[in-house]
């Protein structure tokens, strides 16, 4: 039977997503990336071997009849071209959105110049030029990928309304250089990508007629979205389901899967009122080899923090969730949990913006921790008891079914609740 699901980040990113995505994939017959850009970094491990996929859907590594990224994903082509030659010795056919964003090299030199200006209060971005791409193509202008098609449109997308003249400026005013308008042309020509272009839209929605099953893969996370993370240290697209509805006109979604660490992780800057500091958070970060995928910054490291993932189930519309790195927590004697906001005893209920994040400081519960190895572990009865009630504890306050639970890196290390 066809249907719908997304695979939606529900806490700062980096939740372990790309896992389950490709687990998700063995039984679709289509997958795809709708928001953010090479920002993004979902790492895959098959057979011990492990793979790390910025643009493209993991899908590409499966079966997967159709892979396909949508209008509202920022595209870096020599991601896409990299990313591409995995896809071209794998199975599935790549469709990108004509109307998809281009990121620009100038975006990438705005993205560092402006960071290198704010100093103490950079963003940390990835300095993928995501910020500088999207305030482009909402301003329409800037370049789409259908514009790739000649070099007559693409000059004409770049002239149009003084846009390069005026990015000319912007770094100009920053003191930095960039390509000229006859070296973007020419950086921009991208062949390779002309026989993957069309509608993704259009594809989705034959494909939905047909009764064939859609993935849809999410990238960051509902806290660093653009209206629901704490402004500015966010990124700059939709994060939630709501995406897929806006960008892509699908308004039913039969499953919207939240995907969320045992523990909380943020890499760049803005506040994290579960962060540890010292030996907690150094442990963390070593057992869960916490280092970013596409930058390699060693990311923050915290305990769970059940307000903000509540919020984040409530506005990124996730009916259910999967933790993973449960494994990750093995071995610690204790295990603390945030479970409100002091001065917020509706938490669930607020808007989590910088300032409140910012305010607060996180009441925390102490559950016992448990030492057997959990990783073969395939059922929830397997588990240690004190593991089962850290998952039940999660579930009953964040009032959310828990579906499933990653024991281990592996495709296989998988509990599954509904089984
Ligand atoms: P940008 O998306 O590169 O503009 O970065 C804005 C903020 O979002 C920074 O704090 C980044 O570290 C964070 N961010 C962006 N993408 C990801 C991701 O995939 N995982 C985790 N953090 C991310």
């Amino acid at each position: 039977m066809g249907g719908t699901q997304a695979v939606i980040g529900a806490q700062w990113g980096d939740e372990g997503k790309g896992k389950i995505v490709d687990i998700l994939s063995e039984n679709v017959d289509m997958v795809v990336r709708f928001n953010g850009g090479a920002n993004a970094g979902h790492t895959i491990v098959v057979d011990g071997k492990k793979r790390v996929l910025h643009l493209l859907p993991v899908g590409i590594v499966r079966p997967v009849p159709w892979c396909a990224v949508g209008p509202y994903v920022a595209c870096d082509l020599d991601v896409i071209a990299d990313e591409l030659n995995i896809a071209n010795n794998c199975f599935s056919k790549v469709l990108l959105d004509e109307g998809a964003p281009v990121v620009l090299p100038h975006h990438k030199t705005i993205d560092a110049l402006r960071e290198k200006a704010s100093g103490a209060s950079a963003i940390g971005t990835t300095g993928r030029g995501i910020g500088p791409c999207y305030e482009d193509w909402v301003a329409r202008r800037g370049i789409v990928l259908g514009d790739l098609r000649s070099p007559e449109r693409l000059r004409k997308a770049l002239e149009a309304r003084g846009y390069y003249a005026e990015r000319e400026a912007v770094v100009r005013h920053y003191g930095g250089e960039m390509f000229s308008l006859e070296e973007t042309i020419t950086w921009a020509r991208s062949p390779y990508i002309l026989p993957h272009l069309g509608d993704t839209r259009s594809l989705i929605a034959d494909q939905l007629r047909l009764k064939k099953r859609v993935l849809f893969e999410g990238a960051q996370g509902v806290m660093l979205d653009i209206v629901h993370g704490g402004r500015p240290y966010c990124t700059s697209s939709f994060c939630g389901s709501g995406a897929i509805q806006a960008s892509l006109g699908v308004h039913k979604l039969d499953r919207v899967t939240g995907v969320s660490k045992a523990y909380t992780t943020r890499v760049g800057s803005g506040p994290f009122p579960t962060e540890c500091h010292g030996e907690t958070g150094d442990l963390l970060r070593e057992r869960g080899s916490e280092f970013g995928a596409t930058t390699g910054r060693p990311r923050r490291c915290g305990w769970l923090d059940l307000p903000a993932l509540k919020y984040a189930c409530r506005v990124g519309g996730i009916t259910e969730l999967i933790i993973t790195k449960l494994d990750v927590l093995t071995g610690l004697p204790r295990i603390d949990v945030a479970t409100d906001y002091p001065y917020s005893p509706s938490a669930g209920s607020m808007s989590l913006t910088n300032e409140v994040l910012s305010e607060t400081v996180a009441l925390c519960e102490t559950l016992p921790g448990w030492t057997e190895d959990i990783r073969a572990c395939r059922t929830f009865d397997q588990l240690p008891p004190t593991a089962r009630g850290y998952i039940t504890f999660i579930q009953d306050h964040v009032g959310v079914p828990i579906v499933g639970v990653s024991v281990g890196p592996d495709r296989n290390d998988m509990i599954w609740m509904e089984k």
